[in-house]
């Protein structure tokens, strides 16, 4: 099978930068053994990225909002001190045992927990994109001043073109039009591309 250029070159320079990693590894094939749709998760590349956002920010409590089979949480509860705290929003059972499963594999059980106890220092928003607007309103209440939100897939199925009116990317353009007013954030959007595709994670920061 001939894979598109962009997941090529994805691969190409994520073989010089992100090391094999058995665990992760583990956790995936566990993923899909159970019928979780892991090919929805962020890309490895995508991962790291959150991982090293953390550390940047010397990040201690975390919020995710939906984690499908806990891939990214893992990446992020890897980047925290030893009291860090991933705290993962899940809707779906199945995808909450998974990622119960997935994060003791990972050894994290300690760092990843579902009891939301505010404030973050970070959110990822990566839940259903029609209540993109709604989680990110929450998130700066949760979150603390200075603090970072990281909203997955801004880019997905091309908002900028009007003629597509799919309700997921008609609650991408509902939360762009929101910031455009909102005083509270400074954000903007890296478009991403590779094996997930073109898409983009919007990063605001509050005030
Ligand atoms: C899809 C991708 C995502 O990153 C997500 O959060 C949900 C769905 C998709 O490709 O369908
Ligand atoms: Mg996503």
């Amino acid at each position: 099978e001939s894979l598109d250029l962009w997941t090529r070159s994805d691969h190409y320079t994520n073989s010089f930068l992100i090391r094999p990693d058995p665990v992760l590894d583990a956790v995936v094939q566990n993923t899909m053994d159970k019928g979780v749709e892991h090919e929805i998760a962020v890309s490895p590349a995508q991962g790291k990225f959150l991982h090293l956002i953390l550390l940047s920010i010397g990040a201690k409590r975390v919020l995710e909002v939906g984690s499908l089979g806990g891939y990214s949480a893992i990446w992020m509860a890897r980047a925290l001190p030893d009291d860090g705290e991933v705290v993962t929003l899940e809707l779906n059972e199945l995808h909450a045992e998974v990622i119960a499963e997935n994060v003791k594999t990972a050894g994290l059980s300690s760092k990843v927990k579902p009891e939301p106890l505010a404030p973050f220092d970070f959110v990822f928003i990566d839940a259903d994109k029609e209540s993109a607007t709604k989680y990110f309103i929450e998130a700066k209440r949760l979150l603390r001043k200075g603090g970072v939100i990281i909203v997955d897939n801004v880019g997905q199925g091309w908002p900028v073109d009007p003629s597509n009116t799919e309700s997921g990317i008609e609650g991408a353009r509902e939360l762009l039009r929101y910031i455009k007013d909102d005083t509270e954030v400074e954000a903007t959007v890296i478009h991403t591309v590779g094996a997930k595709g073109f898409d983009g994670f919007l990063y605001a920061i509050s005030k």
